[in-house]
């Protein structure tokens, strides 16, 4: 009952982009009110951000931030958010049926990246819902012209001398899906899209351009979308999206610990779409996919909490304030094991979302912020898991699952630095069996064990709250040994570890 693999520096899947661990930012519920921004939080700055929040952005590791939605951005006017704050005007949210007071804007949203540090890289979306090119040029006027126009001046008046310099753009939000404000056929919306791109590559050729994939695999134009949209914008974009959320459903606890099978599939046939379309074409240029939303989502209890909710337009309402256990961090894990995985297709992945709206972090208003239970594989992925990936063909053990079938117990990858050093990402599925692992690293100059962290409990359902923000956390698995070039380990039962070697 031993899994097992082989690595070698030899075969490998390709490099790690740094911004496969991207997250995401959207005018939701307390994302940025009272999430990221509260002016006179204790923590504040003279700029209104949480310095707390901020510390742990830092330590999170997260690199592009995508802003402002989501389905908010189908709304959006991105001039609203720019100026004298108390002059900007309150709005009606039609995604959220909230109101937006626009105190914070692009100019906040660049100023949070540059405080975050020089990792965070802008990624901002452009509204193809109520809007359209226009007003993306003048959005991309503003942010990233030097100077000597209206708009890059008006920019400077406002306070920011320095251009943005936001290099990569999502070209709308989930526009195949029929709830987003202004949804467009896949005829409609690839036409778009390409006179869309065609415009703000006049402006600056070097943009990197996404254009919207399905908004998830269960779509009905799933594909179908995808291969219309790469017809009308092969040439003039860099990548496609996907969204994809995973949750436990009626206690199939099995099935949600390998919805990583279904991430992998999902990856495989855009990429399969993709190519498709560049056969077509004859095109040597290869599609990259930008998986710029994906987590656990309790989906089915917001859409319940959807359905009761005042209807009064409230301001930061708490929404989608979903509470992590050790599972949801061990299937959160997996997830990241499957884009790396795949990081020969997959460059941008962005964590939805970064604060209190299905986030790794959470804070209170006016009170303290914490660490949820997913923050942890994040911030080891996001440290660990940077130069090429190995190809690692598991040899484990399965079990069985109603939604995915027989599958591996174990999910796994390996990432090797410049430096030569490796760190192991892998995952045990069982709920109940510890599984005992052999790594052979015979062509890896590899010595010892630096690090075998494991996040599991006897608890699965064990969290971090308000109440006790230090439950849970990664502790240090004993008994790993690297002898004669083969690494064991017992990787708890229900875990997710990183194993570190030099
Ligand atoms: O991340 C929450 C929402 O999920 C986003 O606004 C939308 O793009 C997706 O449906």
């Amino acid at each position: 009952h031993t899994a097992r693999f082989t690595l070698d520096p030899a075969f490998t899947v390709g490099p790690v982009d740094p911004r496969l661990f991207g997250s995401f930012v959207e005018h939701l519920g307390r994302c940025v009110h009272t999430g990221i921004y509260e002016p006179g939080h204790p923590t504040a700055d003279e700029a209104g951000l949480r310095t707390d929040v901020l510390g742990l952005v830092r330590e999170l590791g997260t690199t592009a931030i995508r802003y402002p939605g989501g389905n908010f951005v189908s709304g959006y006017k991105w001039e609203d958010g720019v100026g004298p704050a108390d002059e900007r005007p309150r709005r009606l949210d039609l995604a959220w049926r909230s109101t937006e007071t626009n105190r914070f804007g692009l100019s906040e949203y660049i100023g949070f990246l540059r405080k975050v540090g020089p990792q965070a890289e802008p990624m901002m979306a452009v509204n193809l819902g109520t809007r359209g090119v226009a007003e993306a040029l003048e959005l991309q006027e503003y942010a990233n012209h030097p100077a000597g126009t209206e708009l890059s001046e008006r920019r400077i008046a406002h306070g920011d001398e320095q251009p943005f310099g936001i290099r990569l753009w999502c070209l709308g939000n989930e526009m195949d899906g029929p709830w987003q404000t202004g949804h467009k056929t896949a005829e409609e919306y690839g036409r778009f899209a390409a006179e869309t791109a065609r415009a703000m590559r006049q402006m600056d050729p070097a943009v990197e351009l996404v254009a919207c994939g399905s908004s998830s695999r269960g779509m009905d134009t799933f594909a179908a979308w995808e291969a219309t949209v790469l017809s009308e914008t092969y040439d003039l974009v860099d990548h496609v999206s996907l969204h994809a959320y995973y949750e436990e459903v009626d206690g199939d606890r099995d099935s949600f610990l390998a919805s990583a099978v279904d991430m992998e599939a999902f990856i495989e046939a855009v990429v399969a779409t993709c190519d498709h379309v560049g056969a077509r074409l004859k095109s040597s240029k290869r599609i990259s996919l930008s998986f710029d939303e994906w987590n656990v989502w309790y989906q089915r209890r917001s859409a319940e909490e959807a359905a009761t909710a005042p209807l009064d337009w409230p301001e930061a309402p708490r929404l989608l304030e979903d509470s992590y256990s050790v599972t949801d961090a061990v299937v959160l894990g997996s997830l990241l094991v499957a884009l790396l995985r795949h990081a020969d297709r997959v460059s941008i992945a962005c964590l939805a979302q970064l604060v209190n709206v299905i986030a790794p972090i959470m804070t209170e208003p006016g009170g303290p912020a914490w660490r949820q239970t997913t923050f942890f594989p994040f911030a080891q992925a996001a440290r660990h898991g940077r130069g090429q990936v190995l190809d690692v063909r598991p040899d484990s053990p399965t079990y069985a699952t109603k939604e995915h079938g027989e599958v591996p117990l174990l999910h796994a990858t390996a990432v090797r630095a410049p430096d030569g050093t490796v760190a192991v990402f892998a995952v045990n599925r069982s709920q109940t069996e510890p599984l005992p692992l052999e790594i052979a690293l015979h062509a890896l100059e590899l010595s010892r064990v630096v690090e075998h962290s494991a996040l599991a409990d006897e608890d699965p359902d064990a969290r971090n709250t308000l109440a006790d923000p230090e439950r849970v956390g990664p502790h240090r698995a004993t008994g790993t040994r690297l002898t004669d070039g083969v690494l064991s380990a017992v990787l708890e039962p229900l875990s997710w570890n990183v194993i570190r070697l030099a």
